[in-house]
């Protein structure tokens, strides 16, 4: 059987023939398909990418019907035990897991770039104490590109190396020095005896002690957590990154715009309402009414419950929830944790939730390891930005290899006036 779509136009009687590849038929293939020889050609109308993939890509694999999730072949479960977020960002990065010398020089060349130009200090301070540190990490990843103008030469495969090394050096200190601005808590410079994710607890947590020791449950959670926010292929921030990065401009700046991406609610945002939601809820007697509000009224959702592309359990929570019950071992219970628990556990078991397929996501159990480190809500989605960071660099760094790609520019359907004569405005 022939891998085409014959289409036959009922406008024109006429028919075609069109190419069926990996599932997909190419979107520029529509524009043979005329009314007239002036006819621009059709084309496909498809708001928020619904159905329309942008991109080849070998780097995530998603399966949302079943709950899978591989990170270049490698499914999210082995790499949540068995790996490290630094080698993750490897794997990513590189398509491969790295050999022991292969994996020094990356935590090398990552460890040394971790300092940050001290005017971004100054930069810091210019925000108001009170300032949201999303907002601070978008607006000091955008200005790196200031202090590295090399970085505009995207087309040196070295040159972009070095860029994506110093993104994922300094955007912890970034995000920890936007912590500590808030607090208004000295910043702290980074430790290079510790790992990836003991030296951002440090940058966030130390006090006045000499050395900085973190708890391992904590550096270890921490470490998980990165690893299962790293990439999950073309969502709205990577999409941006790909997006914007397609103008050729610097990757801080694009990553900027990735991390703005992810501020929003809809995307970044989710494991804080969970965590409202809980403290809303605040006892297990009051979960079956909360269920069904969320059933009957449209407004109220169980946030951490559902997904665009999980249409089963979502394999990064399953993770998280085994991962939250070591940290609360570790550093004491969140209370929240058996509301969250018992919520599951109704929700599933209920009809609504098992006919829409509404699974806990990412989300649902995220928020209450993070408050168990003692991080504040609004850092929530500065901690997704750092494990995200790898993710958005992998698959810039894919795009801008990609023979196939070019500035990313969708086309529309003019909905507004036809032509007409300007008037002055003494005469309107
Ligand atoms: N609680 C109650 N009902 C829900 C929920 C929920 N969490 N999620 C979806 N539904 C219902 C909708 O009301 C809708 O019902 P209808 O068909 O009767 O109108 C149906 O299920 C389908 O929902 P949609 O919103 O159309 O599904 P979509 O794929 O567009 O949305 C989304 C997915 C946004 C994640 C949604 O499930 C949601 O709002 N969940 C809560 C927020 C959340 O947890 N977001 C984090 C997502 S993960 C991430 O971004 C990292």
């Amino acid at each position: 059987m022939a891998d085409t779509l014959t289409v036959t136009d009922n406008r024109t009687g006429k028919t075609y023939e069109l190419a069926v590849t990996d599932g997909t038929i190419n979107a520029m293939d529509l524009r043979k398909i005329r009314v007239s020889d002036d006819d621009f050609g059709l084309m496909a109308y498809d708001p928020a990418y619904k159905n329309t993939a942008s991109c080849r890509s070998a780097i995530t694999y998603i399966d949302g019907d079943q709950g899978i999730l591989h990170y270049r072949g490698y499914p999210i479960e082995q790499l949540a035990v068995q790996s490290s977020f630094l080698e993750c960002s490897y794997l990513l990065l590189k398509g491969e897991l790295p050999s022991p010398s292969a994996m020094a020089r990356f935590r090398h060349e990552v460890t040394h770039h971790t300092l940050v130009h001290e005017n971004t200090r100054e930069l810091l301070d210019g925000f108001r104490y009170d300032a949201h540190p999303m907002g601070m990490l978008i607006s000091t990843i955008a200005a790196l590109s200031t202090f590295y103008p090399e970085a505009q030469n995207v087309t040196n495969e070295e040159n972009r190396w070095l860029q994506i090394v110093r993104l994922i050096g300094k955007v912890p200190t970034l995000a920890a020095y936007a912590y500590r601005h808030r607090r208004g808590l000295p910043y702290v410079y980074p430790d290079n005896e510790l790992s990836y994710s003991g030296n951002f607890l440090n940058m966030l947590f130390k006090m006045t002690e000499r050395t900085y020791v973190p708890n391992p449950a904590a550096e270890r959670a921490l470490d998980v957590l990165f690893i299962l926010h790293a990439d999950h292929e073309q969502n709205c921030s990577t999409s941006a990154m790909r997006g914007v990065g397609s103008s050729r401009v610097d990757p801080y700046s694009a990553l900027a715009a990735a991390c703005a991406a992810l501020y929003g609610p809809l995307h970044g945002g989710a494991n804080e309402a969970v965590v409202r939601m809980l403290n809303e809820i605040g006892t297990k007697d009051n979960i079956p009414s909360f269920v069904k509000r969320a059933k009957e009224d449209k407004n109220v959702r169980l946030m951490g419950f559902g997904h665009r592309v999980y249409k089963n359990y979502d394999p990064r929570a399953k993770v998280i929830k085994e991962l939250a019950y070591d940290v609360f071992e570790a550093l004491g219970k969140n209370p929240l944790i058996d509301i969250a628990v018992e919520l599951e556990r109704i929700a599933l078991e209920d009809d609504y939730f098992i006919q829409k397929k509404l699974y806990p996501n990412v989300d649902f159990y995220s928020g209450l390891i993070y408050q168990a480190l003692g991080l504040p809500m609004d850092m929530y989605p500065v901690l997704f930005a750092i494990g995200r960071t790898v993710g958005w660099l992998a698959q810039w760094e894919e795009m801008l290899r990609d023979p196939e790609q070019a500035i990313s520019r969708p086309r529309q359907i003019y909905t507004g006036p036809a032509i007409r004569d300007y008037v002055p405005l003494s005469e309107r």
